[in-house]
């Protein structure tokens, strides 16, 4: 099958967050089950420049946007096996970061209809296109409305990916037609209008052939009035399309066993003696006394990652006698409440407010228990990640954190398949209470702690599974 990505941001060349994980990861899955695979991404300012350098110009594209008739530069490069084809325009794409501009609407109008005139140019066709979250949510609409009648275009089947459901992709009215050139009835019908203006993600909803989630569990909350974040109504008219695919992570690039950037290799057999020496290692250049269980988390700090409930467990831990490790950055209230902390406790407490991701691997294999408390969480990958280095996993139980770890029962009797500690309900209390269990567990309970340290090991997040379950889907679909 030949498959499309689009997607706003892609390793190895941009990343803000799991979208770019996913979108890379799953690629590479499809490549090794035999597929041909192009992305198309933004090619921006501070796209990683090594693998740039190998970048070569293939096509000039021109897309119209009502008065507007903006010009782009195709650069291709194969890597891993994939065709990736990033899009130049210095005008929407030449800037610091890559979301959060007064004109996101425009650039990504411009990069959604920017990657249907490189499909018409490509040497081969597509069967599928899929695309992540609002910013190229618009296409499958643009193929049923605009290009139906399009030679190359019109028969390729759509398939949305919803990531994030907080961010819509709002537009006012009128952009209907001053970006797209779509016709104004669209949004009277209802069709691409939620909250009386016009969302891309919503256009996605209704035009594309299928839609997905990142875990069954997020596909379920997505459809009710609570946890959906304004979705719930379009996505139960559309329930025969929708399902949830638990993300996988990516097995070569999260590996104990061979992972360059930490100190001390290991695996199953050996994780017990050789994990330990992670920590060691990590509490001496730090400073913190290496007898002390150790908490981490790696996160961006959003309100969507339960910052409230990150800081309450954190304060209790050290003040039980833990030691806490952040990697991560975000809103700056909390990147000062842990700087802070860390000032109040410095033997107990190290932060690094920034991304990092050879600390971030470093972390996930010194660490004893992996916070992850989300208020909300489609997939998540930390837990993943941590489970696969045996740092097990607190979490709360919503969305793809409840799908990918299984918790410890109240009397621990399910201690021969539970791979983490969980709790369900968003409040300190909770929190604090799955914090104790952790202790008690560490501190008295050694036995059935290595044998969850095992399980989770054990436990299988590979992207070979869900690669599979989204090319059932594609096939699934009738034109
Ligand atoms: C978003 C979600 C996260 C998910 C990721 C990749 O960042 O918040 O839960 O893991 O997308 O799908």
């Amino acid at each position: 099958m030949n498959i499309a990505m689009i997607s706003s941001e892609v390793l190895p060349f941009s990343k803000t967050g799991g979208l770019s994980d996913v979108s890379y990861s799953l690629s590479k899955e499809y490549v090794k089950l035999g597929h041909k695979v192009s992305i198309i991404t933004p090619f921006y300012r501070d796209s990683d420049k090594k693998i740039s350098k190998k970048l070569k110009k293939v096509m000039q594209i021109q897309v119209i946007m009502n008065w507007r008739k903006p010009l782009g530069n195709v650069f291709h490069v194969e890597y891993d096996g994939i065709d990736y084809y990033l899009i130049q325009n210095q005008q929407y794409f030449e800037r610091g970061g890559l979301y959060g501009y007064y004109d996101d609407g425009e650039r990504f109008a411009y990069f959604s209809l920017a990657s249907l005139e490189v499909i018409k140019k490509l040497p081969y066709r597509i069967d599928v296109i899929h695309v992540h979250d609002w910013q190229s949510a618009m296409i499958p609409c643009l193929i049923k409305e605009k290009y139906f009648d399009d030679e190359v275009l019109a028969n390729i089947k759509t398939c949305l990916t919803i990531h994030n459901p907080m961010f819509k992709g709002y537009l006012a009215k009128d952009s209907l037609f001053d970006l797209y050139n779509l016709g104004v009835h669209l949004f009277d019908e209802g069709k691409v209008r939620l909250d009386d203006q016009v969302s891309t993600l919503k256009a996605g909803i209704t035009f594309s052939d299928k839609i997905t989630t990142v875990s069954p569990t997020h596909a379920e909350e997505l459809k009710t009035v609570e946890g959906s974040k304004g979705l719930w109504y379009d996505l139960n008219l559309r329930n025969d399309d929708f399902i949830g695919i638990t993300n996988g992570i990516d097995y070569k690039e999260f590996n104990p066993s061979n992972d360059k950037f930490i100190y001390n290799n290991y695996g199953i057999k050996n994780v017990h003696s050789e994990k330990y020496i992670n920590k060691i290692n990590f509490a001496k250049k730090h400073d913190l006394n290496p007898d002390l269980p150790l908490y981490a988390v790696v996160s961006r700090l959003t309100s969507q990652k339960g910052l409230e409930l990150i800081k309450a467990m954190a304060d209790f831990l050290v003040s039980q006698g833990g030691n806490f490790a952040l990697v991560g950055s975000g809103e700056s209230d909390a990147e000062n409440y842990f700087r802070e902390l860390e000032a109040r406790y410095p033997h107990n407490v190290y932060c690094y407010i920034g991304y990092n991701n050879e600390l971030a691997h470093e972390l996930y294999a010194s660490s004893d228990f992996f916070i992850m408390p989300s208020a909300f969480e489609p997939c998540g990958i930390g837990q993943m990640i941590a489970m696969r280095y045996g740092s097990l996993p607190i979490v709360r139980r919503t969305g793809g954190l409840k799908d990918t770890v299984i918790p410890l029962n109240e009397d621990d009797s399910n201690y021969k398949e539970a791979t983490g500690i969980g709790f369900d309900n968003y409040d300190v209390l909770s929190a604090i209470k799955a914090v104790s269990k952790s202790l008690i567990l560490y501190n008295g309970k050694k036995d059935i702690m290595k044998k969850v340290i095992v399980n989770a090991l054990r436990s299988n997040h590979s992207w070979k599974k869900p690669a599979m379950e989204y090319i059932e889907l594609y096939n699934s679909i009738k034109k």
